[in-house]
């Protein structure tokens, strides 16, 4: 039997191997060389009809061939793959830096602007942003507030109650964000100071209560904070925030259950032709209600009257975006309508900075 020259058949196969473009042309070569009817398989089955001589030269050569095949074989798939992985990144790569939709740009809800103006201020103002749940329980938001069961501040808030525990208990809905003042006192030694802004939920609506609102609580504990500072605190913000810097205020006496003494803050205001105008005038628009921690609610978190007190306010988000901004209906902040959000939203680029302006 004449056999072709085993170099030849070497260079013909690896010429063969190193040309394959894509995985499965390289897997025919394979079969056509070294697969159960292969060349180099016929070749290797022709040394049981040689010779012990002819095999004693024959069966290393062949031997060597095979080997070399295999693993230019090998070589030659690892370059495919890595080539068929390079472009399928290529492929499926996507730039995320890229807008989808050039021609719909998203705005910042006024409630998420004024929520960051108001942090804005408060925070260098030296108050630290804390936070609490939703869901709360009667302790966080009546008890420990000063409003025992049967207290009839309780009647005002219109809570929304969820179906009862095993116990008999009910969670809540937390009515207002003077839970997290109970929150924050019980869970860190004085002293504190905190703005809290969040999600509060009453059962009402009308034009200008919304089930879901927004409200900022703040706070401030030590052993020597006094009724002046909690004005000049929230002069100082209001100024900032409506941006006049002879706004006038007035703060008058108030009752709140968790304050002793309590007071509500005025800022001043003019209407004309059924415009409304922050600033001087001769009507006043309440905007928060504030006072002296009681004593009692500070003996609730397990602090010492006699060494700490301070002071705590509380305002609602919705309410002073309106005011700020001109907004006249506050359901429309949750109808999620794209003209609305459009005409009353801000750009994502509007970071509102003490030192850039707050104002747009
Ligand atoms: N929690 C009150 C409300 O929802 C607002 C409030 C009033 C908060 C006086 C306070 C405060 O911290 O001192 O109507």
């Amino acid at each position: 039997m004449t056999m072709q020259d085993p170099k030849e058949t070497e260079a013909e196969l690896v010429a063969a191997v190193t040309g394959a473009e894509t995985l499965e042309a390289l897997e025919q070569v394979r079969v056509a060389a070294i697969g159960r009817k292969g060349r180099v398989t016929d070749l290797m089955k022709s040394l049981g009809a040689m010779t012990p001589d002819e095999r004693r030269t024959a069966g290393p050569l062949l031997n060597g061939l095979k080997d070399r095949i295999s693993t230019a074989i090998d070589t030659r798939r690892a370059e495919l793959e890595e080539a068929a992985l390079e472009a399928r990144l290529q492929e499926e790569h996507i730039d995320l830096t890229l807008p989808t939709r050039p021609e719909m740009v998203g705005s910042v809800h006024p409630v998420s602007q004024v929520t960051e103006e108001i942090i804005a201020i408060f925070a260098d103002m030296g108050f630290t942003l804390a936070e609490g749940p939703d869901i709360e329980d009667d302790f966080h938001n009546f008890t420990a507030l000063n409003m025992p069961p049967e207290h009839p501040a309780r009647q005002m808030h219109d809570t929304f109650y969820l179906s009862g525990e095993q116990d008999g208990t009910r969670k809540l809905l937390r009515t207002h964000t003077s839970t997290v003042q109970i929150r924050a006192m019980m869970s860190q030694p004085p002293p504190h100071r905190i703005i809290v802004p969040g999600r509060t939920y009453r059962s009402d609506s009308d034009i200008t209560h919304t089930p879901m609102f927004h409200q900022v609580e703040g706070l401030v504990i030590d052993r020597t904070t006094h009724m002046g500072h909690l004005k000049g605190c929230l002069i100082e913000f209001v100024r900032a925030f409506f941006d006049v810097d002879d706004l006038p205020y007035r703060f008058r006496p108030s009752y709140f259950p968790f304050t002793e003494p309590s007071a509500e803050m005025d800022i001043g205001c003019a209407r004309s032709d059924g415009e409304l105008r922050i600033g001087a005038g001769d009507e006043w628009l309440e905007i928060l209600g504030c006072g002296m921690v009681n004593p009692r609610v500070l003996e609730n978190c397990g602090i010492d009257p006699n060494e700490y007190q301070g002071f705590a306010f509380g305002m609602g988000i919705d309410r002073i975006a309106m005011l700020k901004y001109g907004i006249p209906d506050l359901r429309a902040f949750f109808d999620s309508d794209l003209r609305w959000l459009r005409h009353y939203g801000f750009s994502a680029l509007d970071v509102p900075t003490l030192a850039g302006g707050l104002a747009r």
